[in-house]
């Protein structure tokens, strides 16, 4: 039996039911509702919204032989607790990195020029006229792009910033040649980043040691003249430290795909200015949520027909 904690779009569900039993837990499965889906599981299809750790592997139990992650982010799994049990991992690569980095540069370009702003004070109204000192906002061309994990989505977006004329900076433990080559991509540490950007968009992988990276230190560095976009995760920003830096005008803009605690949103995001806020959609596009949904299958199928699976992560 495969259990979907919550659901596996049909691209994906498709394969799955032609091979095995299958048991979902829906759309709005709550914990408790997971937990009694998993008994007696050989694989389980998980997504970012569901914790597994090891209560949920032991309620699964000894013959789970894989949890597929609907996403290319992994951190909802405790790896540690699947290896010790002998649960392969997989995730979602590769085929939302065109999406999401698409979705990075949109947010890039709304906040950059004010696109909330405008757009929600012409539909309350206060749209009096053109106005050629109003909503003035920072051209691409000749700006400097900050790429905070300059992976493979990361990567993407480089490339497309460069194509619209911003030069491109990095920062991340290891040096991208070939971005340096192809791009004109320099390798800067975090502050000096900061310092040299007008843009910044996180891409850097959530984990115990980037928790809160960019902080209020790190908005003053980025300055009233800085965007900052996250499409990445929530816990990588001081959702307090940006929501007060966009209030007292010390941070320039803001472009948000991913939060803290989704879905909740801090009221103190939702009445900033010049903040523009998405309901974490960077890989919702048809043509990846379609292949993502298909890889998490292949991925459950390989592993349970004894084969090395197309995308594992341990
Ligand atoms: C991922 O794949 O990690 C995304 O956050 C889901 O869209």
């Amino acid at each position: 039996m495969v259990a979907i904690a919550r659901i596996l779009l049909p691209a994906g569900r498709e394969l799955l039911e032609r091979r095995f039993d299958l048991a979902e837990g829906g759309l709005d499965a709550d914990r408790e509702q997971v937990l009694k889906l998993v008994p007696g599981a050989a694989a389980i299809v998980a997504d970012p919204t569901v914790p597994v750790n090891a209560e949920l592997l032991d309620a699964a139990g000894d013959q789970l032989r894989v949890v597929s992650n609907f996403a290319v982010g992994y951190d909802n799994v405790d790896v540690d607790a699947c290896a010790e049990r002998g649960v392969v991992v997989t995730n979602t690569p590769d085929v939302l990195t065109q999406a999401t980095a698409e979705l990075a540069l949109t947010l890039t370009l709304a906040a950059a020029r004010r696109v909330s702003d405008a757009e929600r004070d012409l539909r309350a109204g206060r749209w009096t006229g053109w106005d050629p000192a109003a909503y003035r906002g920072l051209e691409l061309r000749g700006a400097t792009v900050g790429v905070i994990g300059l992976g493979r989505i990361g990567g993407r977006y480089a490339e497309m910033v460069r194509a619209l004329g911003a030069d491109v900076v990095y920062a991340g433990q290891a040096t991208k040649p070939e971005y340096e080559r192809e791009l004109g991509a320099r390798h800067l540490h975090l502050d000096e980043l900061l310092q040299a950007a007008s843009v910044v968009s996180l891409h850097a992988r959530a984990s115990a040691e980037n928790h809160h990276l960019i902080g209020r230190r790190e908005l003053d560095l980025l300055g009233p003249g800085g965007v900052l976009v996250n499409t990445g995760r929530g816990s990588l920003v001081d959702s307090d430290a940006l929501a007060s830096a966009l209030q007292d005008g010390t941070l320039g803009a803001a472009g948000l795909d991913v939060y803290e605690d989704e879905p909740h949103v801090p009221q103190s995001l939702l009445d900033a200015p010049r903040c523009v806020l998405l309901p974490h959609i960077g890989s919702a596009s048809i043509t990846s949520r379609d292949a993502m949904a298909h890889l998490a299958a292949e991925n459950v199928i390989a592993v349970l027909d004894g084969r090395d699976p197309p995308s594992r992560v341990a």
